[in-house]
């Protein structure tokens, strides 16, 4: 019966960061994942399914900083949660572990020497944005500036956002410092490369020879590869939270290099607890890889990874499953229209489970991306969960209970209904093998379907009164069919296979104990297994913003810098200093005792070395500049938006400067709703409609 006939399974999902928590999105990956593993396991393949926290890079050393503790704390505190998530989403890893190990340390290194003794890796140096103040080399992401194409303000160093031109950090207008402002400057540096160019031969043939690859997938990185593949640079300067690289002080490996490796690290880690051998899986042929990604990474997957793999003699990959992105409500994610769920937001007021099925019925073997509609959501939940498959297996359970002691006697003979059964469960389980659970889940509830119209239509209820011995035996058919769909079904909802095998009195089933040869057999309690999916304000509006009411005490001349201020202001409950560039446009006495609105939910930030705890909110149309006012509103009064409740998450500056707040007749405005206190609407000073807040 198995596809795989004695051969080894290595699955792995992506390794996530270590710098914030799982959302709704990642869940997708990790579920996909899952019900294939649990799928495997449960047909009697021998599958190892491993992950790990991708736990190096710049962003991560710089969250770290932010927060003043140490990359090793912010990484160790991620692990906990991410963990937690994962066992909450019934997620079945056999080893999940981080990048920062011992185990991938020997693999990098051994990985490198192996690339370089192969001549192919070497030195260049080129040019790198670097930031004196911070004393850091920005990755693209640091670097802010105007787009060199379009010119649109507030562009990352990589890739405009508004006209999707790609440059260098280098060639930003204006370019400043995304963590203190600053403009940077150019400097050289010495970097290695991998020589990806020499590849491209090698890595055509194996995708075109691949069989299992998603001719979508290999349609768009065989074009990667026609239009030239350019050598990769796999270092990165210091500071930098990662694996130093042998013989350098101050370069490590680019996170990009050790976080695939980390696949074979969390292999070898788990290998030797459990008396294994990491090549019988990274250097054997039978020995099946597949890595399940998301569309956003396959450059990584599909072109790097396999040519370091070759490069350094492990094998290839046997399948890369690549799905596409989620969606919520036909939209991307969005914090401002309260759209976007972590795991633990979905987990507080839905079941995982839910999303388990939910995802299932979406997930096929193409590449598509995914949308969670909540009002779809809920009908999937209550309609073919809870309305059919509950349904029967309650009905079925609690009628044997009633009416015979719990007993299943003989079954009835019902070769029709018993062969288009069989027939659906041969599909399903190729179906699950080729990863269109939509399909599989389509015929489970076919199967569940047909038992409750036997069910009905036998009218046990009635018959009983009649004919008890038939109705037993319907009864006795009835229960195999729901012992069947508890196995079916095991990959996609555990926790519901469990409790109903529970309820059946059975344990541990497998794929070979689908049958109808349950007889002779008194079942347990009955008792209904899936609560419906409740209409619950998924998408109430979140205020990206905690603004509050702030009066400025004292306003002081900044050290190091000609257009800013420090300003003390007081919270009512609490006092805190901000930094602001106001010097141009207000005295100091003009300010001071001013009733402002502040950001209290952002992240702290150092301005030219002094601390900032927050900003002002102020409107700015190309002129002139004018802070946001509430005269009549007292010290510390909650400034908000109709509808919208204010959030307690922190954000980071990128995250505010994506919030639009717009000036209409000196009055402030997010998504055409007014921001105000208890006691009036927030006023601006100075500038005139269409003026930008900031
Ligand atoms: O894109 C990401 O979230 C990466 N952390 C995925 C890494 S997968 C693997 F290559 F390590
Ligand atoms: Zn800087």
């Amino acid at each position: 019966m198995a596809k795989f006939k004695g051969k080894r399974i290595l699955v792995t999902s992506a390794l996530p960061y270590s710098n914030g928590s799982l959302h709704c999105g990642h869940m997708l990956e990790y579920i996909q994942t899952d019900i294939f593993v649990r799928f495997l396991r449960l047909i009697g393949e021998d599958v190892l399914f491993v992950c790990a926290d991708d736990t190096h890079g710049a962003p991560i050393e710089i969250k770290a900083a932010e927060l003043g503790i140490t990359p090793e704390k912010l990484i160790a505190d991620v692990y906990k949660e991410h963990l937690q998530d994962f066992k909450d989403f019934l997620i079945s890893f056999d080893n999940y572990y981080t990048t920062n190990s011992p185990e991938n340390k020997y693999y990098s290194d051994l990985i490198f020497e192996k690339l370089k003794k192969n001549g192919l890796i070497y030195t260049k140096d080129i040019e790198v944005t670097y930031c004196e103040y911070c004393k850091r080399t920005l990755p693209d992401r640091y670097v802010k500036g105007r787009c060199p194409k379009c010119n649109a303000e507030e562009q990352y160093g990589d890739v405009c956002e508004r006209c999707n031109a790609a440059y260098k950090t280098i060639d930003l207008i204006e370019p400043y410092c995304a963590i203190c402002k600053n403009k940077p400057i150019r400097k050289t540096s010495k970097h290695y490369f991998f020589k990806l160019s020499q590849f491209s031969n090698k890595l055509e043939s194996w995708l075109n020879k691949n069989k299992n690859l998603q001719p979508e997938v290999k349609h768009f990185v065989l074009n990667w590869i026609k239009n030239g593949l350019e050598d990769w640079n796999i270092s990165r300067d210091g500071p930098y939270f990662g694996f130093k690289i042998p013989g350098e002080e101050n370069k490590y490996y680019y996170v990009w290099l050790d976080a695939p490796i980390g696949y074979i690290a969390s292999t070898d880690n788990y290998c030797k607890r459990h008396s294994l051998k990491t090549e019988d899986y990274w250097n054997n042929k039978n020995c099946k890889i597949y890595h399940f990604i998301g569309k956003d990474i396959v450059y990584f997957h599909l072109l790097f990874w396999p040519a370091i793999l070759l490069g350094s003699g492990f094998q290839l990959p046997y399948h890369i499953p690549v799905h596409g992105f989620l969606t919520v409500n036909g939209e991307k994610m969005s914090k401002s229209r309260g759209t976007f769920f972590t795991a633990r937001d979905f987990l507080s007021k839905h079941n995982a489970e839910h999303l388990r099925f939910y995802y299932a019925g979406m997930l096929s073997k193409r590449l598509s991306d995914i949308d969670l509609n909540f009002d779809d959501f809920r009908k999937k939940i209550n309609n073919e969960l809870a309305a059919n498959i509950g349904n029967l297996c309650y009905r079925v359970l609690n009628f044997l209970n009633k009416n015979f002691y719990g007993e299943i006697k003989d079954i009835d003979k019902n070769k029709k209904l018993i062969h288009e059964i069989n027939q659906k469960i041969k599909n399903i389980e190729k179906n699950y093998y080729e990863l269109n659970f939509n399909e599989a889940v389509k015929d489970i509830l076919h199967i569940s379907s047909l038992g409750n119209k036997y069910f009905q239509d036998n009218g046990p209820w009635k018959l009983i009164n009649e004919d008890k011995v038939k109705t037993h035996k319907i009864l006795g058919l009835s229960a195999n069919i729901v012992k069947n769909l508890s196995i079916l079904i095991q990959p996609i909802l555990p926790n519901f296979s469990l409790k109903l095998q529970n309820q059946l009195n059975v344990d541990n089933l497998k794929w070979q104990d689908i049958n109808f040869e349950l007889k002779n057999h008194k079942i347990g309690r009955d008792e209904i297994l899936i609560e419906k999916a409740e209409e619950k304000e998924e998408t109430k509006m979140e205020f990206p913003l905690n603004l509050k009411v702030a009066k400025i005490l004292e306003v002081k001349e900044h050290p190091n810098a000609d257009k800013l201020y420090i300003l003390d202001i007081d919270l009512g409950n609490e006092k805190r200093q901000l930094v602001a560039g106001l010097k141009e446009h207000y005295l100091s006495d003009e300010l001071k005792d001013k009733k402002i609105i502040a950001v209290t939910n952002l992240k702290y930030a150092k301005l030219r070395g002094v601390e900032s705890q927050g900003m002002l909110l102020a409107g700015d149309d190309g002129a002139n500049v004018g802070v946001l006012t509430a005269d009549k509103s007292n010290v510390g009064d909650k400034v908000y938006i109709e509808g919208h409740e204010n959030s307690a998450k922190e954000i980071s500056f990128d995250e505010f400067l994506k919030i639009k707040l717009a000036v209409q007749n000196g009055k402030v405005y997010f998504e055409n709703k007014e921001l105000k206190t208890d006691k009036e609407s927030v006023s601006v000073e100075k500038v005139k409609d269409g003026a930008r807040v900031r």
